[in-house]
């Protein structure tokens, strides 16, 4: 069972570390070895994605990573940009379906912006496809063209989709909605986008190998609206790149802090990235204050679709439900009269409880 780990930059290191420790406590004869992904990487190595941390990924069963990012890349040109790293991993290993739980522990009933009453209870998934539409499809980019009689600069990205890239994550999608409550609602903008009118017929097509699932459409503006108006509705969302990665965002703040949010990047055969869905964080970098637990969280779904030990992941999750209800809180999630911990802190209280 070999993990690659990949700590990446900001609160990167100090979050996978907690997690690593999570791991390491369950006695399963992990292999781990850690290399660089993103800014890290390109001021070590060059290259946001370096050959050896590509060496390292492509011969592990699992990667577990941090964050990428922080504002002394951002005027790096695009290729050396940390957020190349992460395209780049998720690109080569095929890691096409992105699994996005949004659930609200009761414990942080109070910690969304939202009312109580409309979040209390939430257990949404969001399915995104990640390899494919508008993040990848060539041609892209910003050159000089004569248009509108003006010569002038014209910025230009594709969105696309094969139809066998749709029915391979909307399939995941009904796979996951038939273990829960077995409802998706494919989310696409068909009133104006070609390629997502193919989205909701390809999606409608499957929806005929699964007599037992329900689906439903919706488009992505109605999507965005219904999820802060009533978010329960929704058991298992699937939508493409693009509009996952908004979506999931808001999906976040619902659960009163995206540093709860664990994510699963999966290819065919369940090989898969693990990462929080949160970024950097490079405000608080270093200062030992980050949520560590959707990293950790995101150490159980590890556990769960690439080493298939649902006992070990469920155990994590039970450890990170205790320390809510114990009352340890990180900045982001705090509250009066709740015990107010660091990262290394938090990370110590999912080992005593584990
Ligand atoms: C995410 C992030 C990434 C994305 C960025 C960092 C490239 O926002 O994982 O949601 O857009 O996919
Ligand atoms: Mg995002």
């Amino acid at each position: 069972m070999k993990i690659c780990v990949l700590p990446g930059d900001g609160i990167g290191p100090e979050i996978t570390a907690e997690a690593v420790r999570v791991l390491m406590a369950l006695d399963m004869k992990f292999e781990m070895e850690e290399a660089l992904l993103g800014g890290c990487a390109v001021d070590a190595a060059g290259s946001p994605y370096p050959e050896a941390t590509q060496k390292l990924a492509q011969a592990a069963d699992a990667v577990l990573l941090g964050a990428v990012g922080g504002p002394q890349w951002d005027n790096n040109p695009r290729e050396l940009r940390p957020e190349r790293g992460l395209l780049g991993i998720r690109k080569q290993l095929g890691l096409f379906a992105n699994l996005r739980p949004a659930i609200l522990y009761p414990e942080l009933a109070n910690a969304s912006t939202l009312k109580p009453e409309v979040v209390a209870g939430l257990d949404i998934l969001i399915v995104r496809e990640l390899t494919g539409d508008i993040y990848f499809g060539q041609p892209r980019g910003i050159e000089m063209r004569d248009v509108d009689g003006k010569h002038q600069r014209f910025g230009f990205n594709t969105m696309h989709y094969t139809e066998s890239e749709i029915r391979r994550i909307v399939r995941v999608a009904f796979d996951a909605a038939r273990k829960r409550n077995k409802r998706v609602c494919s989310v696409d903008k068909m009133n104006v986008l070609e390629c997502t009118q193919l989205w909701r017929d390809v999606a409608t097509e499957v929806a005929d190998e699964y007599a037992d699932v329900e689906l439903s459409h919706m488009l992505v503006d109605n999507a965005a609206m219904q999820l802060v108006k009533n978010p329960k509705q929704f058991d298992v969302i699937v939508t493409g790149n693009m509009f996952g990665d908004i979506l999931s965002d808001e999906a976040s703040m619902l659960t009163g802090s995206i540093g709860m949010l664990p994510s699963a990047s999966l290819d065919e055969n369940n090989k898969g990235l693990y990462e929080p869905s949160h970024g950097s964080a490079p405000d608080i970098a270093g200062k030992g204050v980050a949520n560590p637990l959707a990293t950790i969280l995101s150490a159980a779904m590890m556990l769960r679709y690439t080493f298939n030990r649902e006992e070990a992941a469920q155990r994590i999750e039970t450890a990170v439900k205790k320390v809510l209800s114990q009352g340890f809180r990180t900045g982001d999630i705090f509250e009066p009269g709740m015990k107010k911990v660091g990262t290394k802190e938090m990370g110590d209280a999912v080992l005593a409880a584990l």
